[in-house]
Parts: structure tokens; sequence; C-alpha cells
């Protein structure tokens, strides 16, 4: 792409002499094989420029570039689309050309596999075309109609594509097309037929309702995906396809590897709807890249600056948040360097915790003159549909979660994708017209990727499912029809984990602990805080702790460059010793309910506004549910020790104690070596605390613990004397102090009036 003369030269120039500036900044990244690439810690990202490692592309076809043709092609694609109607939109989708042949075949077979490209309109159709042709038609003696469910394993995809099918037929969100996530349920009960909702809201009704009474058609979306909810869902779906064969089943994928689901089902019959897709030239790079967040802001730079803007928008695959956000302002950055002389670039990013109204930016069309690049998760390979894209740029890397039944450790790990993903995020570029994909990786190394990503089900922590498949009563898990039946190991810790939080009898019966906590929708750590949390009088204060744990990562806005002392000064006045991460999440909603809700407040306080209404209506269902389960209201007011005390009923196999450096911790239970994330407010104690509960542990370069609370070691033995010996206990008390020269604790860190557990950590050595 470099070697192309751009159409005004100008933009080129002021580009290398942009580059020429990062220079000085930048770091030599050659000579690394990019599969073995060390990887970027947390706190080391940055822009790196090194204009000899990258960016030079090896083509699978040339590039012929010739931005006249391409003007004329994206400008008679913008006049059709405005001529077209959302009707026309939707006669053209692919899946439109076998809608009788759809229909017929759901007539005539309970179960079928429908197998079709992403874009083909699956989602939005699917269940438009069955509630057009009476498949919601009430039963006889009822005025109720029938329901079309439709799940989804995104939050994001229920929300955005049940207000597509909304518009699509005209009618309000809510009524007769809505949708039902965790905390929000979008519905009317008398007057909804199609309901978009996720995996883990259809399991709940799977429970209350084992034969989906007031359901015609269950169709699974991205059953590809395969995600541990899924797996679960198909195992109930083919006794229920027994149980009740007036239910029509769908089973929806984006890949047309369907045979295996199709054989699950006794041999269901098999729709594959052809795809319009349009050629994609995929290019490598010449040599490995280490940085893949610098490669992904020059190859975007790069595309912006030398190609047609109409018409041609951008996609970035980055494996999270963090990297995403990065790029998105190291993007600004240097498009802010390059002023008004090139077009605008709009920048959007996507990830699950961005709030919705931000999510829906996605799909707003880039103003003329300028262009649109979507920074995204996974989320954008196959759940979301983007019209306009011509270029793809893929990292190649993707977050997963990885569970360790020898350690007990479950982590978000950065690992490379398989080939059936990388393959469907170059699609993505082919949809609306020929595209380009940009791999950042070398065209050999692509021999090395695994052929399909490996379901969730047999490598990830399978508490939360287990404890679900007993609340449906299915007691024999061995035994249960899985299509991928998870490894024995992973079930037996899963069963171990629930019996020493109570959950399970000797016998592996559900306890009434455990059914109350399978109430709960959440994880069984949380919900066994919750129940536990009434024994030390702190109801109150673990709701909205919990409530916030679930927005934890998108509470604080970033600041522009200028007001970030002010912001980080702003953010100390919560943080506390004795409270560590929790202790300040608590602060902030307390401050937030103390200025009435306020958003004003939170703009002056650079808190993400949205976020916490979100965390106020989970904290407000979740006090509903807490009533349900019979939990007393109560409140310690800022009292940490009971505070911590009831997190240690519930996260007692989540301890670590400080190593013998004074600076990374061990796991109590496995032992495992692991350090503070940068965004926890423990980071900045000195001395270091010695004994700390965490929420999560995230695997980068390094393992990191993520939302963390102090506790006493003693509490360990004191609280789950079943799981941690007294011995254990007693040996992180003698954990050594600090390194000598660690400075006594900032007397901001203490929060004057409160109660601390700790006051031979604060004196220091
Ligand atoms: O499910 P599948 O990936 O096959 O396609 P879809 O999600 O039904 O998308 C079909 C078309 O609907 C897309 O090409 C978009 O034009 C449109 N769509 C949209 O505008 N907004 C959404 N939230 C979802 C789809």
């Amino acid at each position: 792409l470099l070697n192309k003369k751009s159409k005004d030269d100008t933009y080129v120039s002021e580009f290398a002499q942009f580059e020429s500036e990062q220079q000085s900044k930048a770091k030599a990244t050659t000579g690394v094989s990019d599969r073995t690439r060390p990887q970027q810690t947390e706190d080391e990202y940055e822009y790196v420029f090194d204009p000899e490692a990258a960016i030079k592309w090896q083509s699978e076809a040339p590039i012929d570039y010739d931005p006249e043709k391409l003007r004329l092609q994206s400008m008679l694609n913008a006049a059709e689309k405005k001529r077209n109607s959302i009707d026309e939109v939707r006669k053209s989708l692919p899946v439109s050309k076998y809608r009788t042949e759809i229909l017929d075949a759901i007539k005539n077979h309970n179960i079928i596999c429908l197998s079709a490209s992403t874009g083909s309109g699956k989602s939005t159709q699917i269940p438009a075309f069955l509630y057009e042709s009476g498949f919601t038609k009430p039963p006889p003696g009822s005025s109720t109609p029938a329901r079309i469910i439709c799940t989804q394993p995104r939050r994001v995809a229920c929300m955005s594509v049940a207000a597509r099918v909304a518009e699509e037929q005209g009618v309000v969100l809510g009524r007769q097309v809505g949708y039902r996530i965790r905390y929000e349920d979008k519905t009317d009960p008398l007057a909804t037929h199609i309901v978009f909702e996720t995996e883990g809201i259809l399991l709940r009704e799977i429970s209350s309702s084992p034969l989906l009474d007031n359901v015609s058609v269950l169709i699974l979306d991205e059953v590809h995906e395969r995600t541990k909810g899924m797996d679960v869902i198909l195992g109930l779906t083919k006794a229920l396809s027994i149980a009740r064969p007036d239910l029509r089943i769908i089973l929806m994928s984006a890949t047309s590897n369907s045979q295996k689901m199709s054989q699950f089902f006794d041999g269901c019959p098999i729709f594959y709807v052809p795809g319009q897709a349009f050629p994609v030239d995929v290019h490598y790079l010449t040599s490995p890249e280490a940085n893949y967040i610098a490669a992904t802001v020059t190859t975007a730079l790069q595309i912006h600056i030398t190609q047609a803007v109409e018409g041609g928008d951008i996609l970035a695959f980055l494996p999270g948040e963090l990297e995403i956000i990065t790029t998105c302002e190291l993007i600004e950055d240097s498009m802010r360097k390059l002023g008004g002389r090139v077009p605008e670039l709009v920048i959007c990013p996507i990830y699950s915790t961005l709030p919705p109204e931000q999510q829906a930016k996605i799909f707003e069309p880039a103003p003329p003159g300028t262009r649109k690049i979507i920074v995204a998760t996974n989320i954008a390979e196959t759940s979301l549909t983007v019209d306009g894209i011509m270029y793809v740029i893929d990292c190649g890397y993707v977050k997963e979660n990885q569970y360790s039944s020898r350690t007990n450790m479950e982590q978000l790990v950065t690992v490379p994708c398989s080939k059936a993903s990388v393959d469907q995020r170059k699609g993505r570029a082919g949809r609306t017209g020929p595209g380009k994909c940009f791999r950042l990786w070398t065209r050999q190394s692509q021999y090395d990727l695994a052929s399909e990503t490996t379901p969730e089900i047999l490598r990830s922590n399978l508490l939360d499912t287990v404890l679900q498949m007993k609340a449906l009563g299915i007691n024999d898990l061995l035994n249960f029809d899985f299509l991928d039946p998870p490894n024995s190991d992973l079930l037996i810790s899963a069963l171990e984990s629930l019996y020493a939080l109570k959950c399970l009898s000797p016998t592996g019966e559900l306890t009434r602990l455990g059914r109350q906590m399978a109430e709960l929708p959440l994880d069984p750590k949380l919900s066994a805080v919750l129940l536990h949390a009434s024994e030390y009088s702190c109801v109150e204060e673990a709701l909205t702790i919990v409530a916030m744990l679930s927005e934890s990562g998108s509470l604080f806005i970033r600041p522009p460059p200028e007001k970030k002392m002010y912001a980080e000064s702003a953010k100390s006045k919560w943080v506390s010793r004795e409270g560590g991460d929790f202790g300040m999440f608590l602060r902030i909603y307390n401050d937030w309910v103390e200025s009435d809700y306020s958003s004003f407040w939170c703009k002056d306080q650079y808190l993400n506004y949205k976020g916490l209404v979100r965390v106020r209506n989970a904290r407000d269902q979740l006090e509903k549910l807490c009533d349900k389960v019979e939990i007393p209201m109560s409140s310690a007011g800022d009292d940490y020790i009971a505070i911590g005390k009831a997190f240690t009923a519930g996260f007692f196999q989540n301890a670590a104690t400080l190593a013998r450096d004074g600076q990374s911790y061990r796991t109590v239970k496995g032992g495992n070596n692991v350090f503070l994330h940068p965004s926890s407010v423990l980071k900045q104690m000195h001395p270091p605390v010695r004994t700390l509960l965490f929420y999560e542990c995230v695997m980068t370069s390094k393992e990191y613990l993520r939302s963390c609370i102090p506790i006493e070691p003693s509490w360990l033995f004191e609280i789950a004397p079943h799981y941690h010996k007294k011995e254990v206990a007693e040996a992180s008390k003698k954990m050594p102090r600090a390194p000598a020269k660690a400075k006594v604790a900032k007397a901001d860190s203490i929060s004057p009036g409160s109660k601390n557990p700790f006051p031979s950590d604060v004196t220091g050595p």
C-alpha cells in the first residue's frame, strides 16, 4: 500500500513526516516470530512505530487501486442505499430469496439447521418470516400470542437486533418485538410475539417452565460460537423436542460446518443459504510485528490516507477493551496531528461493556466525505453485522476464558484466533462489495492456526453451569447428553467448589442455600456473598459492590490529557487501604446517591453516568431478588471487617498472599505467582497489603488480579475451615514484610474515622 502513490501526494508526505516524528519513540521489533512474540503488558501500551518492521504487505492478489473506480462504485452504493426502502433491503438479503422454502422446511420438520454466512439476514429475517406467517397465533381459548424466542450469545446483539426487527416491522420496541437480558426485560407479557434473549435468560426460563409452554418456535442463533450456556441448551433442547413435538426448533449458524449439529439432532435437515460474498484480497505482513496495536494504527492510517473515503469503512479486530481504547486514542491522536489535511475519520469502538448508546454508533453511516473505523472485539465477527465495511484489519488474537482445575483459577487469556475465526473476520470486508483484509501476521504463520475454536465447555470454569444444571434437576452430569462432553476433571472441580460453597450436600443434592443461589442471576461466588452478608449485617453494602462489579470495566471516563491530574485527585478521595477496590466502588456509589443520582456530578468526577444508572438498575433488581430468597436488609456502613468477611464467605477460593519479593502475590490454593492489575487501588499501597481476595484474574503478559479487597488471613480458616487449613492462614500471617525501602502509607490512603483492621501493616517495618 505504501508503495502505491496516493492521488493526493501531500497526504503521503504529511504522513511520512508524522512517521518520522514517531521514530524517536520507536522500539526495535524485528526478529521476533509473531507466534512466539512477547505480548505487551497492560501498562506498556504506547505508540511504537518502526518503519523498518512495519508495514510491508504480501498480497494474494495485486492491489488494483483505482480511486476513480472506487469513488464511482461507492457513489452508486450510496445512491442505491437511499433509494431502497427498508422493505427493499429486506428483500435483497440472501435468506429472503428462500423465504418459502425455509418456511416449508420449518413446517415439515420440528428441528432444522440453517446455515448462512454472516449478514445473510438470519437473525433479523427468520423470526420476522415466522411472525408474518402466523407462527405466533394465540392458542385456542387464549388471547395471548405464542412466542418466538431467538437466543443470542451477547446482550448487545439482543438489543440491536430487536431494535432493527421492531423498526422493520414498524412497531415500538418492547411491544410486539422485545428483548430480555440480565436486569432488563423489554417485553410485554400480553403483546410480545418475538423475544430476543441471552442464553442465560433462556436457561432460567426453562427452569421455571421446563416445556416452554407458551413458545411456538425456539431459534438458537450463533450456535457455532458454542458458549457453555448453548451447549447445555442443546442437550436440553434435544429432550424438549421429544416432550414437545409441536415446538419448532431452528439452529442457526454462520459457518457451513453444521453436520455435527445435525448428527446430534438425529440427522435433522440442514438448509444452506448461499451467501453473496464479494472477493476479498488478503494481505500478510512480510515480517513479524510484535506490537499489534501500533501495527493496527499504522495500517488504519495508511488505508485512510491512500484509499478513497466514500463507502470504504474500516473494521479493526483487537482482543479486548483496553487494546481497543488505546488504539482509538492513538488513531485520534494521529488524526489530530495530521490536522484538517486528511478527510475526517469517525472512530467507533465496540466491546461488550461499552454503554449501549455508544454501541449503537457503529450502525450510523459516516457523514459524506468522511470514513468510519470500527475498532471491535470478536463481537463484530458474527454477532453484529455492519454494512459498508471494505477493509478489515485483523490482529489475529482473541480473549478467551481458560480454567485450570489444578490451580482452580479462571483466567482471561489472549490467544491466537482459529482459522475459522480469521476467515469469518476476513468475510466482513466482502459483504457489500469487493474488499481487502490486512492480517497482522506473516503468510507463513497462518499454518500455525488451529482449525476451530475450542468450545467453552471444554476449557472454562463450569461452576455456574453445574449449579444451573442442578437447579434444572439434572443430577447425573456425567451422562448428560452433551454435544462435546466436558472433561470429568472440570465437572468434578465445579462440584467440589459448589460443595465448598455449601450449595451441594455430601450426596450432591442441591441444598437450601444452593437453591437460593440458583435464583440469583449471578456467579455462584457472588450469590454466596449476598446470602452470607446478612450474617455480617452488611447486605446493603454487599449489594452495591456486587452490582458495581458488573460495571467495573466501564466505570471511569478517560479524562482529556490536561485533566488527568484533576481526575486522579478526584479518584483519590475514594481510595482506602482497608476497602481496596471494593471499598472504592462502595464509596463512589454512595457519593452518587448523595448527589441525588446527578449526571452533572458524574461528569465532574469523570464517572460514566449511564454505567452508574445501570448499576442502580442492577442493584434494584438484586434487592428485589434478595426479598424473594428471604435475605433481610442490613447495613454495616464502612465497616470493612464485616464487608471483607462477607466476601470471604463467597471468595475464599480466590485468596492470595504477598510473595517473598514483597511485590507479587501467590494464590493460597495452587501457589500461582500473580500480580496486582495496574487499575487496582491496592497497587498504590505502601507497604503492600499482605492478604487479599480477588474478583478475577486476567492473563496478558502476566497473571493480573483485578478488583481486590484486603483481608485478615485468619478469616480464611474462620469462615472456610473446610477449605483452608489453619496452618495456611498462620503461614500467611508470617509472610515477609515489605522491603525496607517501602514508604509508609500515605495519609490519604487511610480514610479518617474508618475502622482499620490492619494497624500493623500501616505502621510498616
Ligand atoms: O444474522 P445474520 O448475520 O445472517 O444477518 P442479520 O443480523 O439479520 O443482518 C442482516 C442485515 O440487517 C444487515 O446486513 C443489516 O443491513 C441489517 N441490520 C441492521 O441494520 N441493524 C442490526 N442491528 C442488525 C442487522
